[in-house]
Protein backbone atom coordinates (compact mmCIF):
# COMPACT_ATOMS: atom_id res chain seq x y z
CA UNK A 1 0.00 0.00 0.00
CA UNK A 2 1.23 4.01 -0.89
CA UNK A 3 0.74 5.90 1.43
CA UNK A 4 0.24 9.86 -0.47
CA UNK A 5 0.26 11.30 3.00
CA UNK A 6 3.62 9.45 4.22
CA UNK A 7 5.19 10.75 7.03
CA UNK A 8 8.35 12.19 6.31
CA UNK A 9 8.43 15.17 9.38
CA UNK A 10 7.58 14.65 12.55
CA UNK A 11 4.55 13.98 13.51
CA UNK A 12 1.85 15.80 15.21
CA UNK A 13 -0.40 13.70 16.51
CA UNK A 14 -4.44 14.06 18.64
CA UNK A 15 -6.19 12.53 21.04
CA UNK A 16 -9.87 12.22 21.50
CA UNK A 17 -10.68 10.29 25.28
CA UNK A 18 -8.53 10.73 28.21
CA UNK A 19 -9.53 8.05 30.36
CA UNK A 20 -7.88 5.29 31.03
CA UNK A 21 -6.34 4.78 28.16
CA UNK A 22 -5.79 8.34 26.79
CA UNK A 23 -4.17 9.03 30.35
CA UNK A 24 -1.77 6.46 29.92
CA UNK A 25 -0.50 7.63 26.23
CA UNK A 26 -0.21 10.65 27.06
CA UNK A 27 1.81 9.47 30.12
CA UNK A 28 3.81 6.81 27.92
CA UNK A 29 4.50 9.90 25.30
CA UNK A 30 6.26 12.51 28.49
CA UNK A 31 7.90 9.67 30.52
CA UNK A 32 9.73 7.85 27.48
CA UNK A 33 9.78 11.35 24.53
CA UNK A 34 13.70 10.69 24.65
CA UNK A 35 13.75 7.37 23.98
CA UNK A 36 10.58 7.43 21.47
CA UNK A 37 12.50 10.36 19.81
CA UNK A 38 16.31 8.37 19.82
CA UNK A 39 14.47 5.12 18.57
CA UNK A 40 12.11 7.12 15.68
CA UNK A 41 14.43 9.51 14.95
CA UNK A 42 11.54 12.17 15.13
CA UNK A 43 9.47 14.07 17.73
CA UNK A 44 5.91 13.11 18.29
CA UNK A 45 3.91 16.04 19.26
CA UNK A 46 0.43 16.28 21.11
CA UNK A 47 -1.26 19.19 19.23
CA UNK A 48 -4.66 18.99 20.15
CA UNK A 49 -6.64 16.76 22.95
CA UNK A 50 -10.63 16.20 23.68
CA UNK A 51 -13.01 14.91 26.24
CA UNK A 52 -16.00 15.10 27.71
CA UNK A 53 -15.26 17.47 30.60
CA UNK A 54 -12.83 19.68 30.44
CA UNK A 55 -12.71 20.63 34.49
CA UNK A 56 -11.97 17.08 35.08
CA UNK A 57 -9.16 15.79 37.33
CA UNK A 58 -6.80 13.81 35.46
CA UNK A 59 -3.95 11.52 36.18
CA UNK A 60 -1.77 13.10 33.56
CA UNK A 61 -0.36 16.59 32.78
CA UNK A 62 -2.08 18.02 30.42
CA UNK A 63 -1.40 21.87 31.17
CA UNK A 64 0.50 22.65 27.63
CA UNK A 65 -2.05 20.86 25.09
CA UNK A 66 -4.61 22.86 22.97
CA UNK A 67 -7.85 21.73 24.56
CA UNK A 68 -10.84 20.97 21.70
CA UNK A 69 -14.45 21.21 23.15
CA UNK A 70 -15.47 18.98 20.15
CA UNK A 71 -13.01 16.38 18.87
CA UNK A 72 -14.74 16.21 15.59
CA UNK A 73 -13.18 19.68 15.13
CA UNK A 74 -10.13 17.52 16.71
CA UNK A 75 -10.60 14.74 13.75
CA UNK A 76 -10.42 17.59 10.59
CA UNK A 77 -7.75 19.44 12.32
CA UNK A 78 -5.30 20.36 9.87
CA UNK A 79 -2.59 20.51 12.40
CA UNK A 80 -2.48 16.93 13.48
CA UNK A 81 -1.47 13.96 11.20
CA UNK A 82 -2.49 11.12 13.29
CA UNK A 83 -6.34 10.94 15.36
CA UNK A 84 -6.50 8.69 18.31
CA UNK A 85 -9.51 7.20 19.44
CA UNK A 86 -9.68 6.59 22.66
CA UNK A 87 -13.24 7.43 23.85
CA UNK A 88 -14.95 4.19 23.38
CA UNK A 89 -18.31 2.83 22.34
CA UNK A 90 -19.57 0.83 19.05
CA UNK A 91 -21.04 3.51 17.43
CA UNK A 92 -21.89 7.19 18.31
CA UNK A 93 -19.50 9.83 18.84
CA UNK A 94 -16.60 7.27 18.26
CA UNK A 95 -17.44 6.47 14.77
CA UNK A 96 -18.19 9.21 13.78
CA UNK A 97 -14.99 11.16 14.78
CA UNK A 98 -13.02 7.69 13.16
CA UNK A 99 -14.95 7.72 9.82
CA UNK A 100 -14.30 11.96 10.10
CA UNK A 101 -10.52 12.06 10.62
CA UNK A 102 -9.90 9.08 7.99
CA UNK A 103 -12.02 11.27 5.32
CA UNK A 104 -9.89 14.48 6.43
CA UNK A 105 -6.99 12.72 5.84
CA UNK A 106 -5.74 11.48 8.82
CA UNK A 107 -4.44 8.18 10.09
CA UNK A 108 -6.40 6.86 12.68
CA UNK A 109 -5.29 4.97 15.76
CA UNK A 110 -8.06 3.43 18.22
CA UNK A 111 -8.31 1.11 21.07
CA UNK A 112 -12.10 0.23 20.11
CA UNK A 113 -12.78 -3.52 19.74
CA UNK A 114 -17.06 -2.80 19.77
CA UNK A 115 -15.99 -0.27 17.11
CA UNK A 116 -13.43 -2.40 14.65
CA UNK A 117 -15.73 -5.57 15.56
CA UNK A 118 -19.08 -4.31 14.56
CA UNK A 119 -17.65 -1.24 11.84
CA UNK A 120 -14.24 -2.47 10.89
CA UNK A 121 -15.33 -4.21 7.35
CA UNK A 122 -15.94 -0.66 6.15
CA UNK A 123 -13.67 2.00 7.84
CA UNK A 124 -10.47 -0.44 6.69
CA UNK A 125 -12.04 0.04 3.51
CA UNK A 126 -12.83 3.72 4.04
CA UNK A 127 -9.13 3.93 5.16
CA UNK A 128 -8.05 2.41 2.27
CA UNK A 129 -9.75 4.67 -0.08
CA UNK A 130 -8.06 7.19 1.53
CA UNK A 131 -4.48 6.15 1.53
CA UNK A 132 -4.41 6.47 5.47
CA UNK A 133 -3.58 3.59 8.17
CA UNK A 134 -5.83 2.45 10.61
CA UNK A 135 -4.47 0.82 13.65
CA UNK A 136 -5.60 -1.00 16.70
CA UNK A 137 -3.28 -2.71 18.07
CA UNK A 138 -4.64 -1.84 21.72
CA UNK A 139 -8.60 -2.97 20.67
CA UNK A 140 -7.28 -6.58 21.11
CA UNK A 141 -5.45 -8.01 24.23
CA UNK A 142 -4.21 -4.90 25.71
CA UNK A 143 -0.92 -4.86 26.17
CA UNK A 144 -0.23 -7.92 24.06
CA UNK A 145 0.94 -7.61 20.18
CA UNK A 146 -0.76 -9.97 18.68
CA UNK A 147 -2.08 -7.59 15.86
CA UNK A 148 1.44 -7.36 14.85
CA UNK A 149 2.30 -10.49 15.37
CA UNK A 150 -0.36 -12.39 13.07
CA UNK A 151 -0.14 -9.52 10.49
CA UNK A 152 3.51 -9.12 10.23
CA UNK A 153 5.47 -11.56 12.12
CA UNK A 154 3.91 -15.39 11.26
CA UNK A 155 1.92 -13.40 7.88
CA UNK A 156 3.46 -16.03 6.35
CA UNK A 157 2.19 -19.02 7.77
CA UNK A 158 -1.24 -20.89 6.83
CA UNK A 159 -3.05 -20.53 10.44
CA UNK A 160 -5.39 -23.54 11.49
CA UNK A 161 -6.40 -22.35 14.85
CA UNK A 162 -6.00 -19.19 16.74
CA UNK A 163 -7.19 -19.13 20.64
CA UNK A 164 -7.28 -17.17 23.92
CA UNK A 165 -7.81 -15.83 27.07
CA UNK A 166 -9.38 -12.42 25.88
CA UNK A 167 -10.70 -10.99 29.28
CA UNK A 168 -9.02 -10.15 32.12
CA UNK A 169 -12.21 -9.61 34.47
CA UNK A 170 -13.47 -13.13 33.90
CA UNK A 171 -10.21 -14.91 34.14
CA UNK A 172 -10.03 -12.76 37.43
CA UNK A 173 -13.27 -13.69 38.17
CA UNK A 174 -12.21 -17.73 37.29
CA UNK A 175 -9.13 -17.82 39.18
CA UNK A 176 -10.69 -16.31 42.41
CA UNK A 177 -12.62 -19.01 42.32
CA UNK A 178 -10.47 -21.50 41.87
CA UNK A 179 -7.58 -20.50 44.51
CA UNK A 180 -9.89 -18.98 47.07
CA UNK A 181 -12.75 -21.17 46.49
CA UNK A 182 -15.57 -18.90 46.81
CA UNK A 183 -18.87 -18.50 44.17
CA UNK A 184 -19.31 -16.66 41.22
CA UNK A 185 -21.25 -13.98 43.00
CA UNK A 186 -18.31 -13.25 46.02
CA UNK A 187 -15.86 -13.17 42.97
CA UNK A 188 -17.13 -11.15 41.29
CA UNK A 189 -17.74 -8.80 44.09
CA UNK A 190 -13.93 -8.74 44.75
CA UNK A 191 -13.03 -7.84 41.35
CA UNK A 192 -15.64 -4.92 40.93
CA UNK A 193 -14.19 -4.30 44.50
CA UNK A 194 -10.45 -4.20 42.65
CA UNK A 195 -11.69 -2.03 39.75
CA UNK A 196 -11.60 -5.29 37.26
CA UNK A 197 -14.61 -5.55 36.52
CA UNK A 198 -17.90 -2.57 35.54
CA UNK A 199 -20.43 -1.84 37.71
CA UNK A 200 -22.49 -3.28 35.28
CA UNK A 201 -20.32 -6.27 34.66
CA UNK A 202 -22.60 -7.96 31.83
CA UNK A 203 -20.72 -6.99 28.61
CA UNK A 204 -17.52 -8.73 30.20
CA UNK A 205 -18.83 -11.79 32.26
CA UNK A 206 -21.70 -12.65 29.20
CA UNK A 207 -18.25 -13.07 26.81
CA UNK A 208 -19.54 -10.50 24.29
CA UNK A 209 -15.96 -8.05 25.55
CA UNK A 210 -13.82 -11.40 24.09
CA UNK A 211 -16.09 -12.05 21.46
CA UNK A 212 -15.44 -8.44 19.99
CA UNK A 213 -11.43 -9.24 20.02
CA UNK A 214 -11.94 -12.88 18.95
CA UNK A 215 -13.86 -11.62 15.70
CA UNK A 216 -10.60 -9.12 15.16
CA UNK A 217 -8.33 -12.08 15.39
CA UNK A 218 -9.93 -14.45 12.82
CA UNK A 219 -10.00 -11.70 10.44
CA UNK A 220 -6.37 -11.44 10.64
CA UNK A 221 -5.25 -14.78 11.28
CA UNK A 222 -7.36 -16.73 8.44
CA UNK A 223 -7.77 -13.61 5.43
CA UNK A 224 -11.27 -13.36 6.29
CA UNK A 225 -13.57 -9.73 6.65
CA UNK A 226 -14.47 -9.53 10.11
CA UNK A 227 -17.77 -11.28 11.04
CA UNK A 228 -18.73 -10.48 15.08
CA UNK A 229 -22.60 -11.90 14.37
CA UNK A 230 -21.41 -15.46 13.43
CA UNK A 231 -19.70 -15.54 16.94
CA UNK A 232 -21.23 -18.60 19.30
CA UNK A 233 -21.30 -16.60 22.86
CA UNK A 234 -21.25 -17.78 25.79
CA UNK A 235 -20.19 -16.60 29.44
CA UNK A 236 -19.09 -17.51 32.56
CA UNK A 237 -22.73 -16.67 34.84
CA UNK A 238 -23.17 -20.25 34.79
CA UNK A 239 -20.08 -21.34 36.04
CA UNK A 240 -20.63 -22.62 40.30
CA UNK A 241 -18.05 -22.99 42.86
CA UNK A 242 -18.77 -27.07 41.96
CA UNK A 243 -18.07 -27.02 39.16
CA UNK A 244 -14.49 -25.55 39.47
CA UNK A 245 -13.40 -27.78 41.97
CA UNK A 246 -15.03 -30.98 40.16
CA UNK A 247 -12.86 -29.59 37.25
CA UNK A 248 -9.88 -29.44 39.16
CA UNK A 249 -10.67 -32.83 41.40
CA UNK A 250 -10.34 -34.33 37.53
CA UNK A 251 -7.12 -32.31 36.31
CA UNK A 252 -8.54 -29.27 34.84
CA UNK A 253 -9.52 -25.73 35.14
CA UNK A 254 -11.71 -23.55 33.80
CA UNK A 255 -11.35 -20.71 31.46
CA UNK A 256 -13.12 -18.29 29.38
CA UNK A 257 -11.78 -19.00 25.50
CA UNK A 258 -12.00 -17.44 22.40
CA UNK A 259 -11.74 -19.75 19.56
CA UNK A 260 -11.66 -19.49 16.04
CA UNK A 261 -10.69 -22.17 13.92
CA UNK A 262 -10.45 -23.44 10.19
CA UNK A 263 -12.41 -26.15 9.34
CA UNK A 264 -13.19 -27.75 5.54
CA UNK A 265 -16.38 -26.07 5.20
CA UNK A 266 -15.58 -22.64 6.83
CA UNK A 267 -14.49 -21.08 10.19
CA UNK A 268 -15.82 -21.69 13.71
CA UNK A 269 -15.89 -18.89 15.88
CA UNK A 270 -17.08 -19.07 19.57
CA UNK A 271 -16.57 -17.87 22.98
CA UNK A 272 -17.58 -20.32 25.67
CA UNK A 273 -15.90 -21.57 29.43
CA UNK A 274 -13.70 -24.60 28.58
CA UNK A 275 -12.16 -27.10 30.83
CA UNK A 276 -8.17 -27.42 29.47
CA UNK A 277 -5.94 -29.47 31.63
CA UNK A 278 -4.23 -28.44 34.23
CA UNK A 279 -0.58 -29.15 33.04
CA UNK A 280 -1.42 -26.87 30.37
CA UNK A 281 0.49 -23.74 29.51
CA UNK A 282 -3.00 -21.44 29.15
CA UNK A 283 -3.85 -23.12 32.60
CA UNK A 284 -1.74 -21.24 33.86
CA UNK A 285 -2.28 -17.64 33.13
CA UNK A 286 -3.98 -16.49 36.25
CA UNK A 287 -5.82 -12.94 37.39
CA UNK A 288 -6.48 -10.22 35.13
CA UNK A 289 -3.71 -11.59 32.37
CA UNK A 290 -4.62 -12.71 28.85
CA UNK A 291 -3.01 -15.51 26.20
CA UNK A 292 -3.21 -16.05 22.89
CA UNK A 293 -2.08 -19.33 20.90
CA UNK A 294 -1.62 -19.55 17.60
CA UNK A 295 -0.88 -22.40 15.19
CA UNK A 296 0.76 -22.01 12.13
CA UNK A 297 2.23 -24.23 9.62
CA UNK A 298 5.66 -23.54 9.45
CA UNK A 299 6.23 -21.75 12.93
CA UNK A 300 4.22 -24.40 14.99
CA UNK A 301 2.30 -23.12 17.91
CA UNK A 302 3.20 -20.15 20.00
CA UNK A 303 1.71 -18.64 23.03
CA UNK A 304 1.78 -15.11 24.01
CA UNK A 305 0.84 -13.96 27.44
CA UNK A 306 0.48 -10.36 29.39
CA UNK A 307 -1.61 -7.79 30.86
CA UNK A 308 -5.15 -7.33 28.89
CA UNK A 309 -6.20 -4.14 29.90
CA UNK A 310 -5.15 -1.13 31.61
CA UNK A 311 -3.73 2.25 31.60
CA UNK A 312 -0.18 1.59 30.99
CA UNK A 313 -0.33 -1.66 29.19
CA UNK A 314 -3.09 -0.14 26.31
CA UNK A 315 -1.01 2.75 26.07
CA UNK A 316 2.41 0.58 24.92
CA UNK A 317 0.15 -0.94 22.22
CA UNK A 318 -1.38 2.22 21.27
CA UNK A 319 2.03 3.71 20.90
CA UNK A 320 3.12 0.82 19.06
CA UNK A 321 0.77 1.97 16.44
CA UNK A 322 2.02 5.39 16.45
CA UNK A 323 5.60 4.09 15.88
CA UNK A 324 3.99 1.85 12.38
CA UNK A 325 2.87 5.13 11.12
CA UNK A 326 5.78 7.44 12.02
CA UNK A 327 8.02 4.99 10.32
CA UNK A 328 5.38 5.04 7.46
CA UNK A 329 4.45 1.23 7.56
CA UNK A 330 3.33 0.15 4.53
CA UNK A 331 1.33 -3.45 5.94
CA UNK A 332 -2.00 -3.32 5.41
CA UNK A 333 -4.63 -2.60 8.16
CA UNK A 334 -5.59 -6.24 8.35
CA UNK A 335 -2.40 -7.78 6.90
CA UNK A 336 -3.73 -7.75 2.96
CA UNK A 337 -6.18 -5.31 1.35
CA UNK A 338 -9.69 -5.80 2.65
CA UNK A 339 -10.79 -5.92 -1.63
CA UNK A 340 -8.51 -9.47 -1.23
CA UNK A 341 -9.68 -10.80 1.90
CA UNK A 342 -12.22 -13.29 1.87
CA UNK A 343 -15.76 -13.11 2.49
CA UNK A 344 -16.26 -14.78 5.91
CA UNK A 345 -18.00 -18.47 5.54
CA UNK A 346 -19.19 -19.79 8.75
CA UNK A 347 -18.31 -23.48 9.32
CA UNK A 348 -21.55 -25.96 8.46
CA UNK A 349 -19.98 -28.56 10.57
CA UNK A 350 -21.79 -29.03 14.08
CA UNK A 351 -20.34 -32.49 14.71
CA UNK A 352 -18.09 -31.79 17.56
CA UNK A 353 -15.51 -34.46 18.69
CA UNK A 354 -14.79 -33.81 22.37
CA UNK A 355 -14.78 -35.28 25.88
CA UNK A 356 -17.49 -33.12 27.95
CA UNK A 357 -17.76 -32.28 31.40
CA UNK A 358 -21.32 -32.23 32.79
CA UNK A 359 -22.91 -31.17 35.79
CA UNK A 360 -26.41 -32.20 36.57
CA UNK A 361 -28.57 -31.83 39.86
CA UNK A 362 -30.21 -35.84 40.12
CA UNK A 363 -32.96 -37.08 42.75
CA UNK A 364 -30.89 -38.59 45.53
CA UNK A 365 -32.83 -41.83 45.46
CA UNK A 366 -31.20 -45.41 44.92
CA UNK A 367 -30.57 -46.15 40.66
CA UNK A 368 -30.92 -42.65 39.68
CA UNK A 369 -27.17 -41.97 38.66
CA UNK A 370 -27.22 -45.55 37.23
CA UNK A 371 -29.82 -44.73 34.78
CA UNK A 372 -27.75 -41.89 33.80
CA UNK A 373 -24.82 -44.20 32.89
CA UNK A 374 -27.04 -46.43 31.28
CA UNK A 375 -28.30 -44.09 28.99
CA UNK A 376 -24.95 -42.84 28.01
CA UNK A 377 -24.33 -46.29 27.59
CA UNK A 378 -27.01 -46.51 24.91
CA UNK A 379 -25.52 -44.22 23.28
CA UNK A 380 -21.84 -45.33 23.16
CA UNK A 381 -20.43 -42.77 25.55
CA UNK A 382 -17.80 -43.87 27.69
CA UNK A 383 -17.40 -42.12 31.08
CA UNK A 384 -14.09 -41.23 32.21
CA UNK A 385 -15.17 -39.96 36.21
CA UNK A 386 -18.51 -39.52 37.82
CA UNK A 387 -18.51 -37.70 41.20
CA UNK A 388 -21.81 -36.94 43.09
CA UNK A 389 -20.79 -33.62 45.25
CA UNK A 390 -22.09 -33.62 48.64
CA UNK A 391 -20.86 -30.50 49.72
CA UNK A 392 -22.18 -28.73 46.66
CA UNK A 393 -24.60 -25.57 47.45
CA UNK A 394 -27.17 -26.81 44.71
CA UNK A 395 -27.34 -30.31 46.69
CA UNK A 396 -30.52 -30.39 48.78
CA UNK A 397 -32.10 -33.19 50.34
CA UNK A 398 -33.87 -34.33 47.46
CA UNK A 399 -31.79 -33.61 44.78
CA UNK A 400 -27.67 -34.28 44.65
CA UNK A 401 -25.22 -32.32 42.28
CA UNK A 402 -23.30 -35.06 40.38
CA UNK A 403 -20.49 -34.57 37.78
CA UNK A 404 -19.61 -36.54 34.80
CA UNK A 405 -16.53 -36.19 32.77
CA UNK A 406 -17.27 -38.25 29.55
CA UNK A 407 -14.48 -39.95 27.43
CA UNK A 408 -14.46 -38.05 23.40
CA UNK A 409 -17.97 -38.10 22.10
CA UNK A 410 -20.19 -35.63 20.30
CA UNK A 411 -22.18 -32.79 20.92
CA UNK A 412 -24.79 -34.65 19.14
CA UNK A 413 -24.77 -37.94 21.57
CA UNK A 414 -24.45 -35.82 24.28
CA UNK A 415 -27.70 -33.88 23.43
CA UNK A 416 -29.21 -36.74 22.89
CA UNK A 417 -28.60 -38.22 26.46
CA UNK A 418 -29.79 -35.30 28.39
CA UNK A 419 -32.75 -35.11 26.24
CA UNK A 420 -33.59 -38.28 26.99
CA UNK A 421 -32.70 -37.74 30.97
CA UNK A 422 -34.97 -34.69 30.78
CA UNK A 423 -38.20 -36.02 29.47
CA UNK A 424 -37.64 -39.26 32.01
CA UNK A 425 -38.03 -36.38 34.37
CA UNK A 426 -34.58 -37.57 36.36
CA UNK A 427 -33.49 -34.42 36.35
CA UNK A 428 -33.73 -30.39 37.82
CA UNK A 429 -33.32 -28.04 35.85
CA UNK A 430 -30.74 -27.94 32.63
CA UNK A 431 -27.12 -29.13 33.26
CA UNK A 432 -24.39 -27.15 32.60
CA UNK A 433 -22.41 -28.88 29.90
CA UNK A 434 -18.78 -27.18 29.40
CA UNK A 435 -16.28 -28.67 26.58
CA UNK A 436 -12.94 -30.04 27.24
CA UNK A 437 -10.63 -28.17 25.10
CA UNK A 438 -7.18 -29.55 23.76
CA UNK A 439 -4.98 -27.63 24.49
N1 LIG B 1 -9.36 0.47 29.89
C1 LIG B 1 -8.69 -0.51 29.34
O1 LIG B 1 -7.93 -1.22 30.00
C2 LIG B 1 -8.82 -0.78 27.87
C3 LIG B 1 -8.06 -1.82 27.29
C4 LIG B 1 -8.14 -2.03 25.91
C5 LIG B 1 -8.99 -1.25 25.15
N2 LIG B 1 -9.73 -0.27 25.75
C6 LIG B 1 -10.59 0.55 24.91
O2 LIG B 1 -10.10 1.88 24.92
C7 LIG B 1 -11.17 2.82 24.79
C8 LIG B 1 -11.12 3.80 25.94
O3 LIG B 1 -11.27 3.09 27.15
P1 LIG B 1 -11.04 3.77 28.57
O4 LIG B 1 -11.02 2.68 29.56
O5 LIG B 1 -9.92 4.72 28.51
O6 LIG B 1 -12.41 4.58 28.71
P2 LIG B 1 -12.79 5.70 29.77
O7 LIG B 1 -11.87 5.66 30.93
O8 LIG B 1 -14.25 5.58 30.02
O9 LIG B 1 -12.50 7.07 28.98
C9 LIG B 1 -13.32 7.51 27.95
C10 LIG B 1 -12.90 8.93 27.59
O10 LIG B 1 -13.72 9.39 26.52
C11 LIG B 1 -14.18 10.69 26.84
N3 LIG B 1 -15.47 10.95 26.19
C12 LIG B 1 -16.66 10.37 26.42
N4 LIG B 1 -17.61 10.88 25.63
C13 LIG B 1 -16.99 11.83 24.89
C14 LIG B 1 -17.43 12.74 23.90
N5 LIG B 1 -18.71 12.79 23.51
N6 LIG B 1 -16.52 13.57 23.35
C15 LIG B 1 -15.23 13.55 23.73
N7 LIG B 1 -14.76 12.72 24.66
C16 LIG B 1 -15.64 11.87 25.23
C17 LIG B 1 -14.28 10.74 28.33
O11 LIG B 1 -14.24 12.09 28.77
P3 LIG B 1 -14.20 12.52 30.32
O12 LIG B 1 -12.92 11.94 30.86
O13 LIG B 1 -14.15 14.01 30.29
O14 LIG B 1 -15.41 11.94 30.94
C18 LIG B 1 -13.05 9.93 28.75
O15 LIG B 1 -11.94 10.75 28.80
C19 LIG B 1 -12.43 1.97 24.71
O16 LIG B 1 -12.75 1.74 23.35
C20 LIG B 1 -12.03 0.67 25.37
O17 LIG B 1 -12.78 -0.45 24.92
C21 LIG B 1 -9.67 -0.02 27.08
Amino acid sequence: MNHDNNVTKDLNIGIAGLGNVGEGVINLLQENSELIEKKLQKKITIKGISAKNKGKQRNCNIDSYTWYENPLELARSKEIDVFIELIGGEDGIALEVTQTAIESGKHVITANKAMIANHGNFLIELAEKNKTLLLFEAAVAGGIPIVKLLKESLSSNSITKIYGILNGTCNYILSSMENNSIGFDASLKEAQRLGYAEADPSFDVGGFDAAHKLSILSSLAFGTTIDFSSIHIEGIEKISLDDIQAAKENGYKIRLLGISEKKLSGIRQYVEPCLVSDKSLISSIDGVNNAIVVDGNFVGEITISGLGAGSNPTASSVVADIFDVANNSTVSNLGMPIHRMKDFKITEEVIDNNQYYIRMLLPNIAGSIANVTKSMADHNISLSAINQRSDGKNNTNDYASVTIVTDVTTNISVNKVLDQIAKNGQVKGLPTIIKIQQT
